[in-house]
C-alpha cells in the first residue's frame, strides 16, 4: 500500500463499542511499527452516549502511553472516512435489543437462537448487509485505497457481501475464534501459540483445523486426546457441552467452538431454553455486562483496558485486528486466519466466495494458503452453509422474499416447512424497522 508520510488515519465504525479499548491497546502495543496520526471513533446518534464515554477513554489510553496520534469522536461517517488508509467495522445494526430479539423469537419455537447461527445469524445479515454496502459506497468516494476491515457479524457474510455486491476488493473479515482455539490448545499442550502451526480451513465460525510444531510433527490427535481428558471451554460466548469422541476422533480435525451448535444441536437448544426460561440468553447477560462496562470506562481514573473486558466472546479481537492492520501496512507476511476471496484454496467451495482460511498477510493483502479437499463429513456440510450464506446475502440484498425462506429452509438449524414460515414472518415484522428492502414484503405479511 502507498506510505503516507504524515502517518496513518484508521476509522472505526461503531466507535463506540464497549470493545474500542481492545483496538486502542492493540494499536499501543503496535505503535513502534505503526505510524499512527489519527483514529477516528464513529458512531450513530444512538450511540452518541456510548461514543463519548469509551471515546473519552480511548484519549486517556493514549495520552498514557504518551503518543501524539489524535483521537477524533465523530457522528459523521463521511468525515470519519475522508482520506482514511483502514477502515474497521464493529456496528451492530439495531444495537443489542435486535440481538436479543435474534436469541429469543426462534427460541420461542424451540428452535436454536444464535447471534450468527441459525435464524438470528440470517436475520443479523439482513440487517447489516445494506448498511457494509452504502459505507463502501462511501469508501470508494472518500477513501479508495483503505482497506477495510471487517468485524462485523456475521463476518463472513458481511465480508462476502461487500466484495460480490460492492464490488470493494480491499477487505479482509476477522474474528477471534481461531485466536481462542490457538491459545487454548497451545496451553493444553504445555507451549505457547508461536511454538506451534496451526491450520484452518472452512468458513467464518465454521472451520477446522490442525495443528504442528515447528518440525512439521503433526499434533492433532494429541490435542484431540487431550481435549476428551480436559473439558474445558474455549469461548467466553458459548455454553460448554463436550462433543462426541467417537465423531471427533473420525474428523482427525479439530472443530470450532461453533460447531457445538451443529454437532450437539438438541444438547445446545435445551441448555438455551433453560436460558430463555431465566431471561438470561445471552443477549441478554451481554447487555448487563455492557452496561457495568460502560460504568468502568466512565472513570477518569482509568487509563487501561479493564480486566472485565474479557468476559466478551470478542476477547483479544484488537490482536486479530492490529496484527492484519499491521501486516499489510509493514508487508509483514503473517500467519493468520482471515475471511477472505476462495481463489481456489478450498476446492471444495466456489471459487469467488469468501472462506476462513489460514493466510499470508502482505501488502496486496492476504493470500490464502491451499487446503485442498474435506473428507465429506465436512464438505457436505461446508458446501450446505456456503449456499445458505450465499443465498442469505441475496436475500438481504435483494429483499426477495423466495430466497429468505430458501436460506431458512437450507439452514440446518432451523426446521423447514410451516415452522420455518411462520418464524420467517415473524422476525421480518419484528425488525421491520431495520429492513427497508423488505418493506413491500412485510406489508403483506403484517
Ligand atoms: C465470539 C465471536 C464473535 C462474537 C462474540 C460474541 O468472539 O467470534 O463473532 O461476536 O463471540 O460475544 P458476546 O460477548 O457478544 O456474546
Amino acid at each position: 500500500m502507498v506510505k503516507r508520510s504524515k502517518g496513518i488515519k484508521i476509522a472505526t465504525i461503531g466507535g463506540g463499542s464497549s470493545y474500542t479499548p481492545e483496538l486502542i491497546e492493540g494499536y499501543i502495543k503496535r505503535k513502534d511499527e505503526l505510524p499512527i496520526k489519527e483514529i477516528w471513533l464513529v458512531d450513530i446518534e444512538e450511540g452518541k452516549e456510548k461514543l463519548e464515554i469509551v471515546g473519552n477513554l480511548a484519549k486517556r489510553m493514549v495520552e498514557e502511553a504518551g503518543l501524539d496520534w489524535e483521537v477524533h469522536l465523530t457522528l459523521n461517517r463521511k468525515e470519519a472516512l475522508k482520506d482514511a488508509d483502514f477502515v474497521t467495522t464493529q456496528f451492530r445494526v439495531g444495537l443489542l435489543d435486535a440481538r436479543i430479539k435474534d436469541e429469543r423469537i426462534p427460541l420461542s419455537y424451540g428452535i436454536l437462537g444464535q447471534e450468527t447461527n441459525g435464524a438470528g445469524g440470517i436475520f443479523k445479515a439482513f440487517r447489516t448487509i445494506p448498511v457494509i454496502l452504502e459505507i463502501v459506497d462511501e469508501m470508494k468516494e472518500l477513501c479508495p485505497e483503505a482497506w477495510l476491515v471487517n468485524f462485523t457479524n456475521p463476518a463472513g457474510m458481511v465480508t462476502e457481501a461487500a466484495m460480490k455486491y460492492g464490488n470493494y476488493e480491499k477487505v479482509v473479515g476477522l474474528c477471534n475464534v481461531p485466536i481462542g482455539h490457538n491459545m487454548m490448545e497451545s496451553k493444553i499442550l504445555g507451549k505457547k501459540p508461536e511454538e506451534l502451526r496451526f491450520i484452518y480451513a472452512g468458513i467464518n465460525h465454521h472451520h477446522w483445523h490442525r495443528i504442528y510444531d515447528k518440525n512439521g510433527k503433526e499434533l492433532t490427535t494429541e490435542v484431540i486426546d487431550k481435549l476428551f481428558s480436559n473439558n474445558s471451554n474455549i469461548m467466553e460466548n458459548i455454553k460448554f457441552i463436550p462433543f462426541i469422541e467417537e465423531q471427533i476422533r473420525d474428523l482427525e480435525m479439530l472443530p470450532c467452538a461453533y460447531h457445538q451448535y451443529y454437532y450437539l444441536t438438541d444438547d445446545m437448544v435445551k441448555k438455551e431454553l433453560e436460558e430463555f426460561a431465566k431471561n438470561s440468553t445471552r443477549a441478554e447477560v451481554v447487555k448487563k455486562l455492557e452496561d457495568e462496562l460502560f460504568e468502568i470506562y466512565k472513570d477518569p481514573n482509568l487509563k487501561h483496558k479493564p480486566e472485565q473486558l474479557s468476559k466478551r466472546g470478542g476477547a483479544y479481537y484488537s490482536d486479530a485486528a492490529c496484527e492484519l492492520i499491521s501486516s499489510i501496512y509493514n508487508d509483514k507476511r503473517t500467519d493468520m486466519v482471515v475471511s477472505t476471496k476462495n481463489n481456489g484454496a478450498l476446492t471444495d467451495l466456489p471459487y469467488d466466495c469468501v472462506v476462513e482460511v489460514s493466510s499470508i498477510i502482505t501488502a496486496s493483502g492476504p493470500q490464502p494458503l491451499n487446503f485442498g479437499k474435506f473428507k465429506p463429513a465436512q464438505r457436505g456440510l461446508l458446501q450446505l452453509m456456503k449456499a445458505m450464506e450465499e443465498i442469505t446475502i441475496e436475500a438481504a440484498v435483494t429483499g426477495d422474499y423466495g430466497k429468505a425462506l430458501q436460506a431458512f429452509i437450507l439452514n440446518p438449524l432451523i426446521p423447514s416447512g410451516t415452522i420455518a414460515k411462520k418464524l420467517l414472518n415473524e422476525m421480518l415484522i419484528a425488525h421491520k424497522k431495520y429492513l427497508p428492502q423488505f418493506k413491500e414484503v412485510i406489508e403483506k405479511i403484517e
